[in-house]
C-alpha cells in the first residue's frame, strides 16, 4: 500500500543520511524486530550492513536454516552465522536452575556476539570496519526502559537483553524501528518482502528452548522437543475454527511444547515403552502479563498427541497444560 511505500522511502533516506558510507553490524535473532530492522537497513544500505546470527542450538526446527535462506539467500544480505551450539551446551551441562540457565545463555550470547562485532569493527584489508550497531528496538521497548512504565517490584524472570552493548563496543547506535508499535513493525516487514508467517510468528524467548527443557539442557532433549513442537505448530496452522474462520495458530497468542525430563510407561505394538513426556502449552493474552489457557478443540489436541507419539520416537505421552497466568507463568521456567 502506498502509505507504507512512503514510509519506507522516508526511513531509507534517514538511514542513508545517518550512516553515510560507514558500515553497520546487526544481531539477527530470527525474531520479528531484528528481522524487520535488518530488511529495512539492507534496503537502505545493502552491503554496508553485516548481520551476525548467533545460533545457540536452542532454536526451533530448521529455524537457523530458514533465517539464512531468507536473509543470505533471498535478500542477498551479508550474514555471518555463528554455530555456537557446542559452547552453549557445554556451559549449560549440569545446570538445572532456571535463572542460572537464563544468565548463562544471556552471557554467552553477548560474549559470542561481541567477539564477532569486535572482528567486524576492526575491519580487514578491504574494509575499514563497522561504526554502527543496529538494533531492532521498538517503541514499547523505549517506553519500558525510559521508566515511563512503572517497573515491577520483583523480577520474576530475568529477561536477557543486550543493554549497553554499543557503548562497550564503541559503536554508534542505529535504531530505525524506535517509533513503531509491534503491528506497524509487522506491516513494515510484509511491505519489505518478508514472509507473512515469519512476521506474524508467535513470540519466542531469547533463551529459546533452554527454558522449555525443564532442568538440565541436553542436545538429545532439544532434538526431541524441536520435532514435537514443529508438529504442534503445523497442526495449529492447519486447524481452522469454523466460527471465526481463523486458524488456531492465529487464535492463540503463544503456543509451544515443553519437554519434561520424566519417563513414563507406555505400550506400542506388543512392546512396552518407557519414554519421555511432553506438555502442550497454548495461551490467549493481550499483554502477556496475564493469560488464559486456550480452549483448543479436543480433535486438534488428539491429533497432535497421536502425531507426536507416532512420529517422535522417544516420546510416549503428551499432556495439555490447563493453567492460567497467574498463578502459572506462560513458560514453564
Ligand atoms: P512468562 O513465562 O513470564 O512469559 O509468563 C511472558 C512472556 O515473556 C516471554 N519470556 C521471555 N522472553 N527472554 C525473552 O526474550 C526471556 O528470558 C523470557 N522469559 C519469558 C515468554 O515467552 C512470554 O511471551
Amino acid at each position: 500500500d502506498w502509505i507504507m511505500g512512503d514510509y519506507i522511502a522516508e526511513a531509507v533516506a534517514k538511514i542513508r543520511e545517518q550512516v553515510g558510507d560507514e558500515e553497520v553490524i546487526l544481531g539477527l535473532s530470527g525474531g520479528v524486530d531484528s528481522s524487520v530492522a535488518a530488511a529495512l537497513i539492507h534496503r537502505a544500505i545493502g552491503d554496508q550492513l553485516t548481520c551476525v546470527f548467533v545460533d545457540h542450538g536452542l532454536l526451533r526446527l530448521n529455524e537457523g536454516d530458514m533465517v539464512m535462506e531468507m536473509f543470505a539467500g533471498k535478500l542477498h544480505a551479508k550474514v555471518i552465522r555463528v554455530d555456537a551450539a557446542d559452547l552453549f551446551m557445554g556451559e549449560l551441562a549440569g545446570v538445572s536452575d532456571p535463572e542460572q540457565k537464563r544468565k548463562i545463555i544471556g552471557r554467552l550470547f553477548v560474549d559470542v556476539f561481541k567477539a564477532e562485532a569486535a572482528k567486524l569493527k576492526a575491519g580487514d584489508g578491504g574494509h575499514k570496519g563497522a561504526a554502527f550497531l543496529a538494533q531492532g528496538t521498538i517503541y514499547p521497548d523505549v517506553v519500558e526502559s525510559g521508566g515511563t512504565k512503572t517497573k515491577k517490584a520483583t523480577t520474576i524472570k530475568s529477561h536477557h537483553n543486550v543493554g549497553g552493548l554499543p557503548e562497550q563496543l564503541g559503536l554508534k547506535l542505529l535504531e530505525p524501528l524506535r517509533e513503531l508499535f509491534k503491528d506497524e513493525v509487522r506491516e513494515l516487514g510484509v511491505a519489505l518482502g518478508l514472509p507473512h508467517d515469519m512476521v506474524y510468528r508467535h513470540p519466542f524467548p531469547g533463551p529459546g528452548l533452554g527454558v522449555r527443557i525443564l532442568g538440565d539442557v541436553k542436545m538429545e532433549y532439544a532434538d526431541l522437543l524441536r520435532r514435537a513442537d514443529a508438529i504442534f505448530i503445523e497442526e495449529l496452522r492447519k486447524a481452522v475454527d469454523a466460527a471465526s474462520g481463523k486458524t488456531w495458530y492465529e487464535l492463540t497468542s503463544q503456543a509451544f511444547v515443553v519437554f519434561l525430563p520424566v519417563k513414563s510407561v507406555g505400550v506400542m505394538g506388543d512392546g512396552r515403552t518407557y519414554d519421555y513426556v511432553v506438555a502442550l502449552r497454548a495461551v490467549q493474552t493481550q499483554d502477556f502479563m496475564t493469560a488464559h489457557w486456550a480452549h483448543l478443540p479436543y480433535e486438534l489436541l488428539g491429533k497432535v498427541s497421536n502425531r507426536i507419539i507416532n512420529e517422535v520416537r522417544g516420546i510416549n505421552r503428551v499432556v495439555y497444560d490447563v493453567s492460567g497466568k497467574p498463578p502459572a507463568t506462560i513458560e514453564w521456567e
